[in-house]
């Protein structure tokens, strides 16, 4: 297996910085997704917290800095570390099939949210067309991070369930 198709040495700084990167990035994209929602749908808002629009975009733009800042602090601190997590997700032999799907869904929704919601923040001047395609394309990309979410929790727990019972099948087997 060459270099480039190897993970990220268990225990290594590169190993810790990805999970904290993964800790924050699921943390604001929850937030987003759920300010998100609550700014598209308003009778939504209205059951849940009956009101407060003004303050759910506020929070919302709040996130999405953290959401944005995060990449860059990474890049700023070194450099080439965040391209190579990426390479190594995008080429690796040891992601299956959906794990490098999904990695893949991630990255062009978080640039398609990114390119959308600044054009949404700076209120860039477009015509009515382009901007109902800009929010179109804004909460389409919301819902398929959103429909990803559980198929991810059930990918992560099958792969802890398959491992702790090759854990147990291989102490079995020690202990014969
Ligand atoms: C509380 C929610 C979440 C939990 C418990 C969770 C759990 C995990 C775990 C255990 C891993 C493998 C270990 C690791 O790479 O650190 C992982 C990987 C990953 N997660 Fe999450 N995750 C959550 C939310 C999210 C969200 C919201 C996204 C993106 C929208 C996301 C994207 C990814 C990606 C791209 C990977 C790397 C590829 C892979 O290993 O499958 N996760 N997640
Ligand atoms: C995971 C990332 C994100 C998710 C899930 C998300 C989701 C959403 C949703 C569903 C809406 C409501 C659209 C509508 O019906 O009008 C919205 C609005 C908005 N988003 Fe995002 N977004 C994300 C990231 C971002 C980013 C990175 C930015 C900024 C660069 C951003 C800026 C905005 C702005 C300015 C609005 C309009 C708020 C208002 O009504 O005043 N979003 N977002």
């Amino acid at each position: 297996m060459g270099a480039r198709t190897q993970s990220p040495p268990i225990g290594s700084t590169t190993e810790h910085r990805r999970r904290i990167f993964h800790a924050a990035n699921a943390l604001t994209t929850i937030g987003l997704i759920f300010t998100g929602f609550l700014i598209t749908y308003p009778d939504l808002r209205a059951q849940l917290i009956g009101g407060y629009a003004l303050q759910l975009a506020e929070w919302h733009r709040l996130m999405a800095l953290a959401f944005m800042a995060m990449p860059v602090a990474w890049v700023l601190k070194t450099p080439t570390e965040l391209l190579q997590t990426v390479s190594w997700h995008l080429r690796s032999t040891w992601l299956d099939l959906w794990r490098k799907a999904h990695y893949g869904i991630c990255l062009v929704a978080s640039a398609i949210l990114v390119v959308t919601g600044t054009v949404l923040w700076l209120d860039i001047e477009v015509s009515h067309t382009t901007l109902d395609a800009t929010v179109g394309a804004h909460v389409v990309s919301t819902w398929v991070v959103f429909l990803t979410i559980p198929l991810h929790w059930l990918s992560v727990a099958s792969r802890v369930v398959r491992a702790k019972r090759k854990q147990a099948t291989e102490r079995s087997h020690k202990a014969v």
